[in-house]
C-alpha cells in the first residue's frame, strides 16, 4: 500500500519569523498524525532553518528546485549535494511556475529529476496542463510528453519510489480545483503509461495532485483510488489549513 504523503510548497513567502511560528505550528498539530508523511518544501535559504527545527521530529523538508549539474561554475545555481547537506530528503523538479518563468526544457528537467535521484532526494516531478490544452482535449498528450522524455532518456523503472504530480496550471492558486474524477483519470493515465513499461515501478511511484487543495476538497480528491496525496501551495501557508489537509489524508488511508 502507498502511504499518504502531504507535501507543502511555501514558493517564495516567509521569512525567519513567520517560519518558526509556522513549523512550530505544524509540529503542534502534526506530530501525531502517524499515517501520513508530510514534507515541507522550504525556499533555499530557510533549509538551515527547517534542518535545525524539524531534525528527529516526524515532518521532513525539501527545496523547491535543484541544478541539472553536481558542481561547478554555475553562479546562482544550488545542487544535489548542497541540499543533502542540509538533510532535505525532497526536491520539487519543473513546477509550471519555473517552467514558465524560466524557460526549462524537458531535458533540463529530466537531468534534474536523475540528478535528484542519483544524490538519494525523493523528486517531486511537476507536470499538467494549461486550459486551452484541456479545452482542446489534448491533455493527455501534453502529459505524456512531459513523462517522455525522462523515460526515453532513461527509463520507466526510474520512477520507482519517485514522485509524480499531477498540476494542471488553470487549477494553481485560481481556487478552482480539478474535480475528483478529472483528477482520477489524469492520475490513472500516468499510473498506466508507466505500468506498460515497468509495472513494479508504477505501483510503488506516489501520484500527487497540486492545484486549489483546500480542506474542503481534499477528502473528494484523496479518497480517489490513483491520488497519493496532495502538493499544497496556498493552504499550506496556514497551519490550520494545512492542518486539515492532512488530516483529511489520513482519513483517505
Ligand atoms: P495552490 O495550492 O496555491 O493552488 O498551489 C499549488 C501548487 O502550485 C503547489 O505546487
Amino acid at each position: 500500500m502507498r502511504q499518504k504523503l502531504v507535501v507543502a510548497n511555501w514558493k517564495m513567502h516567509g521569512n525567519l519569523a513567520t517560519n518558526q511560528q509556522l513549523f512550530k505550528a505544524y509540529l503542534e498539530k502534526l506530530s501525531t498524525l502517524t499515517d501520513v508523511d508530510v514534507v515541507v518544501c522550504v525556499p533555499y535559504p530557510y533549509l538551515a532553518q527547517a534542518q535545525s527545527i524539524l531534525k528527529d521530529t516526524r515532518l521532513a523538508w525539501g527545496a523547491q528546485n535543484l541544478s541539472k549539474d553536481a558542481q561547478g561554475a554555475f553562479t546562482g545555481e544550488v545542487s544535489a549535494g548542497m541540499l543533502k547537506d542540509f538533510g532535505a530528503t525532497h526536491v520539487i523538479i519543473g513546477h509550471s511556475e519555473r517552467a514558465t518563468a524560466y524557460c526549462e526544457s524537458d531535458e533540463n528537467i529530466a537531468t534534474k529529476f536523475i540528478q535528484a535521484k542519483a544524490h538519494g532526494l525523493t523528486p517531486i516531478l511537476c507536470v499538467g496542463e494549461t486550459l486551452i490544452e484541456r479545452e482542446a482535449g489534448v491533455m493527455e498528450m501534453v502529459v505524456a510528453k512531459q513523462l517522455d522524455t525522462i523515460i526515453h532518456t532513461y527509463s520507466a523503472a526510474v520512477f520507482a519510489d519517485a514522485i509524480v504530480s499531477y498540476e494542471p496550471i488553470w487549477a494553481i492558486g485560481t481556487g478552482l480545483a480539478a474535480s475528483s474524477d478529472q483528477a482520477q483519470a489524469m492520475h490513472a493515465f500516468i499510473r498506466s503509461k508507466i505500468a506498460a513499461l515497468d509495472e513494479d515501478a508504477a505501483s510503488r511511484l506516489k501520484i500527487l495532485y497540486g492545484g486549489s487543495v483546500n480542506p474542503q476538497n481534499a477528502v473528494q480528491l484523496f479518497v480517489m483510488q490513483d491520488i497519493d496525496g496532495g502538493l499544497v501551495g496556498r493552504c499550506s501557508l496556514n497551519a490550520q489549513e494545512f492542518e486539515g489537509i492532512c488530516r483529511a489524508a489520513s482519513s483517505c488511508q
